[in-house]
């Protein structure tokens, strides 16, 4: 049994849903984003780098793990679907080149392979060429690094340039051109570089520049996009505008925390297959589209998976597996400081992540542990099963239910 560190909820008074309905859609600027088809699923090297992005210290067999096979992607022997990731042509230049990009609220630099990127590492993924675009200009003396925490690395210089996000022009962007990129990164063969789209934190472009965001927000009619992912399937992101068509009641919207850097908000209670029991845990998590996995305390994780028959924790790797064809309980969240009148409810299914050794037959869960970080990771396992806004102007997230397949 897990250890306690929540408590129950006899009465819940509070309610902070049903704010607003949803704007109309006036400008049909979507942009369909696609699974990754063909990047084989490595559930322990993607819950490794979602530890790593957000500077976790990482379980000790994990790290292991992740140091002795730097190559993401090579372990698990099937792919079954999972939804790893999802990405999204962006255009960038004049004419548009399309590149597929991986659109992230969880970082704030926008980068590509380009025909600057060392050639060795290019492959055959798309990339950005400068010299075909009459509206690209250097930035002098400019450059950019990224280390994320397993070590891999990119690095550049910046140009400006016009992106084109589902037909929106965004003139004069900052471009992040990748001279290198480590062999972990570069593993993904389709990725084309990624779209940071975090709220209030500053690229890594020195002299400073504006973030790509920033000078998107002043030309969205609504200052809101919207993330509508599927499970396994493909979806939509949607800039300027709400579609009420896409999701079912109303949106519930949670503010973000005071001064986020990310779209960091609060939820307060949860509970397990819709149980008349409510827990309360005070907990702040960041929703993130560039991560794949859902990442709560891990003495909530721990209880969660007590209740669920064959579940247990590998200390090797320090996640959670269990035998694969034990279907998983569905687990709900309260946002802002109680779950009021609505409740984000994730199917047990879409919690199932991947197979995680065949062998045993054993799967490993689209939930992990955040492994001591002071916030959760609210990855596609959680986004998916909702329809997602971002609010710019209001500094605010809304969720609302949607059909789920
Ligand atoms: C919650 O639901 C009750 C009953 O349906 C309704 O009377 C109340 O207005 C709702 N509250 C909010 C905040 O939506
Ligand atoms: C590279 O991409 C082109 C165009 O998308 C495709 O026709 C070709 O088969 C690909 N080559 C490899 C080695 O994947
Ligand atoms: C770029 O750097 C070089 C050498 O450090 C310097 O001479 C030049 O003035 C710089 N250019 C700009 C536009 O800052
Ligand atoms: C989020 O929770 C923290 C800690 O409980 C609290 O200080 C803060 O005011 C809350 N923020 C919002 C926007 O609810
Ligand atoms: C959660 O936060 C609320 C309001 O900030 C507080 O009243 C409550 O005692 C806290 N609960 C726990 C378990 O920390
Ligand atoms: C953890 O997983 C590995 C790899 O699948 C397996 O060899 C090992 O026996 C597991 N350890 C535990 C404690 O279950
Ligand atoms: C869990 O997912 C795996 C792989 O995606 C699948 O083979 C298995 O049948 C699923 N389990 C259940 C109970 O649906």
């Amino acid at each position: 049994m897990a250890r306690l560190s929540f408590c129950v909820v006899v009465a819940l008074a509070t309610s902070l849903c049903g704010l607003a309905g949803a704007a109309p859609v006036d400008e049909p600027y979507v942009v369909k984003t696609v699974r990754n088809p063909n990047y084989k699923v490595d559930g322990r090297a993607e819950y490794a780098k979602a530890l790593s992005k957000w500077g976790v210290k990482l379980p000790n067999g994990l790290a292991q793990h992740v140091s002795s096979k730097p190559q993401v992607g090579t372990v698990s022997a099937e792919t079954q679907g999972g939804d790893r990731e999802y990405l999204t042509p962006i255009g960038i230049g004049t004419p548009p080149q399309t590149i597929l990009l991986d659109l992230d609220t969880g970082s704030a630099d926008f980068w590509v392979y380009s025909s600057e990127t060392n050639p060795d590492i290019l492959g055959n993924r798309s990339r950005w060429d400068p010299k075909s675009s009459t509206t690209a200009q250097p930035i002098p003396n400019s450059s950019w690094s990224i280390q994320y925490g397993d070590g891999s690395t990119a690095r550049g210089h910046a140009w400006k340039d016009t992106i084109s996000v589902g037909g929106i022009n965004i003139p004069n962007a900052v471009v992040e051109s990748a001279l290198s990129v480590s062999d972990s990164m570069a593993t993904d063969a389709e990725m084309g570089g990624i779209f940071g789209l975090a709220i209030g934190l500053g690229s890594e472009v020195y002299p400073v520049q504006p973030t790509v965001l920033k000078k998107l927000s002043p030309l969205l009619k609504h200052k809101v996009f919207a993330a509508d992912l599927q499970y396994h399937a493909d979806g939509t992101y949607q800039f300027g505008a709400v579609d009420g068509n896409k999701f079912k009641g109303n949106l519930h919207w949670t503010p973000l925390i005071d001064d986020a850097q990310y779209w960091q908000f609060n939820f307060s209670v949860f509970n397990i297959q819709g149980s008349d029991i409510w827990y309360w845990y005070n907990w702040s998590g960041i929703a993130d589209t560039g991560s794949t996995l859902l990442m709560l305390d891990d003495d909530v994780v721990a209880f969660y998976y007590d209740g669920v028959e064959g579940a247990a924790y590998n200390k090797s790797y320090g996640l959670w597996t269990y035998p694969c064809d034990t279907k998983l309980p569905d687990f709900h969240l309260g946002l802002g400081d109680g779950h009021g009148n609505w409740t984000a409810r994730i199917p047990g299914r879409y919690l199932n992540y991947t197979v995680y050794e065949t062998e045993g037959w054993e799967c490993m869960g689209g939930l992990q542990g955040n492994a001591g970080a002071s916030f959760s990771i609210f990855g596609d396992v959680f986004l998916k099963a909702f329809y997602a806004v971002f609010d710019i102007g209001g500094k605010r997230v809304g969720f609302a239910d949607k059909h789920l397949n």
